[in-house]
């Protein structure tokens, strides 16, 4: 019998990883909603950040737009469906000018810090937004209030230089994908400049992004490379990167499928993490681990934290079709 000459190989596989809560219900929203009135479906923007499961939906009779105004005229009476990051509240303004028919599929838990910053506002104060300039979660939950309402600070060195309108009253939310503990570095420093500054009733950063990074921060200790399945414009994936990195893997590689993977610089490796961003398919965790065993004696060994149990209803409009068998 021939010998295998492939070496032994560690794959430490984190859970929880991959689909949060919310992006399972953005896009059963888009797979019933193409279920009830047909194709096309129209989607403003990436319904989660991932081709994959953009392909995937393009396939089953979804278009994807970046603006209300791509949608042609002949199509107006069928619905469109906002992602899962939140839009401004410009664009149901601007959907209902048009006479379009929406869905909404911004995560509940998104909604929450929109209704945690339209708070602070209704108690006068002025909205300090911790999270990434020109990420479409920080345009949706900025553009709920009223333009120059809300201030963007990124880093602990926009709270080091941060000159609020009238720092007395002051009230902060923060993007749901952030990395816990950089979020937690700008928050102190902010309360030390100003003492007053107010917390949202409830934490911004939401479980998944919480779970995920606390997991891969237990996994990292003594990994040779730790992948992130993920695309380069999920937030939440890139952070995971840097959560591995920092708490010990020698290299970190946030990659979109297999085929990405580098064989060739990989080197000499013992452990490998493995874990898989809050918009990342689960299919791709397994061709990963499939494309390790190809090459490698791999065996997987489970990196478990917590179990997670959230589950969001999809629109009252879509619940009685969800039901139905197909
Ligand atoms: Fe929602 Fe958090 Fe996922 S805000 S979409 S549950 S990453």
């Amino acid at each position: 019998s021939m010998i295998d000459t492939r070496s032994d190989l560690t794959i430490r596989l984190c859970g929880p990883r991959g689909f949060c809560a919310g992006v399972d219900r953005a896009i059963q929203i888009v797979v019933l909603a193409l279920k009830a009135y047909g194709a096309p479906v129209y989607v403003r923007h990436e319904i989660v950040h991932n081709r994959y499961v953009v392909e995937g939906l393009e396939a089953k009779g979804a278009i994807f737009v970046e603006e209300l105004h791509e949608i042609p005229e002949e199509h107006r009476q069928q619905p469109v469906v906002f992602s899962a990051h939140g839009v401004p509240k410009s664009v149901p303004e601007d959907a209902q000018a048009r006479n379009l028919f929406y869905l909404d599929a911004t995560c509940p838990l998104v909604s929450k810090v929109h209704k945690q910053a339209m708070r602070h506002q209704r108690l006068g104060r002025h909205v300090v937004l911790i999270g990434h300039a020109g990420h479409p979660e920080v345009i949706g939950t900025m553009g709920q209030l009223p333009e120059g309402s809300v201030s963007l600070v990124e880093t602990v060195e926009d709270a080091e230089t941060y000159m609020p309108p009238d720092e007395i009253n002051l009230g902060y939310v923060t993007q749901t994908t952030l990395s816990v503990d950089d979020t937690a570095g700008v928050i102190k420093r902010l309360h030390e400049r100003f003492p007053n500054l107010t917390a949202p009733a409830a934490d911004s950063i939401c479980y998944a992004t919480t779970n995920r990074q606390e997991a891969v921060k237990q996994a990292a200790p003594g990994c040779d490379l730790f992948l992130i399945v993920g695309a380069p414009n999920s937030s939440n994936s890139k952070r995971l990167v840097e959560v591995a990195l920092r708490a010990g893997a020698t290299r970190s590689v946030l990659v979109q499928r297999a085929s990405e993977i580098d064989w060739e610089t990989i080197g000499d490796i013992r452990t490998v993490g493995l874990s898989a961003g809050a918009s990342a398919p689960e299919v791709i965790v397994n061709e990963i681990i499939e494309a390790f065993r190809a090459r490698y004696n791999a065996v997987v060994e489970l990196a478990d934290t917590v179990e997670e149990n959230e589950h969001f209803l999809v629109n009252r409009e879509l619940r009685a079709i969800e039901l139905t068998p197909a």
